[in-house]
């Protein structure tokens, strides 16, 4: 089991444009049972490979309450999307921090799976959510990023104050 450190924001490496992966092979297969060991160590129900300095497009999402249904998205692309939703989004790379993010309520994506196979896949809710603010890593978006200017610099205050008390 290998646990990779989690960059946290205001971090500017989370704003690095994730390259395509151009092939799944055993060294991408590596990179997703490690994000997996470290998103169900931190816990967290999503993460992308750029919050763990690896600037590829692969991201892993578990909203299961036994936490046993990982789902892995390679090179992902939102094909479709409908509806608008509020919803409470949190980030491991934001730690403590919650806010309402407006998003589109269903999607239809199309990714490669850990076997280099292409699939499609509808999804609403939680999941619709998830998926929404862990590509947007692979853009360098950071979900507060959606926020007012200044509910961001009471964050990054907030931030700074967490990481003061940590050392
Ligand atoms: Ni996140």
């Amino acid at each position: 089991m290998a646990l990779l450190p989690i960059l946290q924001y205001p971090d500017p490496r989370l704003h690095t444009v994730a390259a395509p992966v151009a092939a799944v092979n055993e060294e991408i297969r590596r990179l997703v049972k490690d994000m997996a060991d470290t998103m169900y160590a931190a816990p967290g129900v999503g993460l992308a490979a750029p919050q763990v300095d690896v600037y590829r497009r692969v991201i892993i999402i578990d909203i299961s309450e036994p936490r046993d249904q990982l789902r892995v998205f390679i090179n992902p692309e939102i094909v479709a999307r409908s509806g608008v939703s509020d919803c409470e989004e949190g980030c491991l790379s934001v730690p403590g921090i919650f806010e309402k993010v407006t998003r589109a309520e269903r999607i239809t994506v199309r990714a490669l799976d850990v076997q280099g196979a292409s699939f499609e896949l509808n999804a609403d809710g939680l999941l619709a959510v998830c998926i929404q603010h862990e590509i947007d890593h692979l853009e360098g978006i950071v979900f507060v990023e959606y926020l007012s200017r200044l509910k961001q610099q009471r964050i990054l205050a907030k931030l700074k104050k967490q990481q003061r008390q940590v050392m």
